[in-house]
């Protein structure tokens, strides 16, 4: 895909808990600023002063649409202040969730309604779409035990099996309603290496990248 404009990539990187997205972000982002694309990484919800505020507020127990909204804030905030300047300054942007966890875990793992949720993302937003979503599929139980051990965090890290495996088939329902070509899913048992060289072959093709990088 070639785009029109300065405006550069928007990679989201999406998945369960212990998917590996944060290693799987920094590693991406290197090997595109090794071959001089300038990038920039954030991660869901923080990247601004507020959004890091709000990851500590959500380490509380909050009610599903007063979860929702701070998540939401967090965005708005981030879109604003971060995401779109670098887009439009001509930087690749890679974002350690969007809006897809919103209605994952949201929508699918605390059963609001996805309409509404659809609504606020839009907003929160302004409309962003990411260039590509790379999603690390892993069942719960190996990811819980991946992160065993870790305190805080926000508390939807911290849920019973049965909402982890609501939020994979959130995922799952959303890749499956995906444009074609704007989800890469990556299984995300395989190892490290593997995953990296997954989602790399895809950002060479989307960004037009020479193989020799
Ligand atoms: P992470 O930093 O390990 O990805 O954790 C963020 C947690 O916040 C994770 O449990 C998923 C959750 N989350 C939501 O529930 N909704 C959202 O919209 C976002 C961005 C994250």
């Amino acid at each position: 895909m070639t785009k029109e404009g300065p405006e550069g990539h928007f990679i989201v990187l999406e998945g369960g808990e212990g998917a590996g997205k944060s290693l799987l972000g920094a590693r991406l982002a290197g090997r595109l600023e090794a071959s001089g694309i300038h990038t920039i990484e954030v991660r869901e919800p923080g990247g601004t002063p507020p959004g890091e505020q709000i990851r500590v507020l959500l380490g509380q127990s909050l009610t599903p649409w007063a979860e929702a909204f701070a998540f939401l804030l967090a965005r708005a905030e981030l879109v604003s202040e971060i995401i779109k300047p670098a887009l439009e300054s001509g930087a690749t942007v890679i974002c350690d969730r969007f809006r897809a966890s919103t209605v994952a875990y949201q929508g699918y793992g605390r059963g609001l309604s996805l309409k509404r949720l659809a609504e606020a993302n839009a907003s929160a937003t302004q409309g962003l779409v990411p260039d590509m979503t790379i999603y690390l599929d892993l069942p719960p139980e190996v990811g819980l035990r991946r992160k065993q051990g870790e305190q805080g965090g926000p508390a939807t890290g911290h849920e019973d099996i049965a909402f982890h495996e609501r939020v994979r088939d959130g995922y799952r329902q959303q890749l499956a309603q995906a444009p074609e070509g704007s989800w890469l899913e990556i299984d995300a048992t395989q190892p490290r290496e593997v995953v990296e060289t997954l989602a790399w072959n895809a950002l060479v093709q989307l960004l037009s990248i020479p193989a020799n990088k």
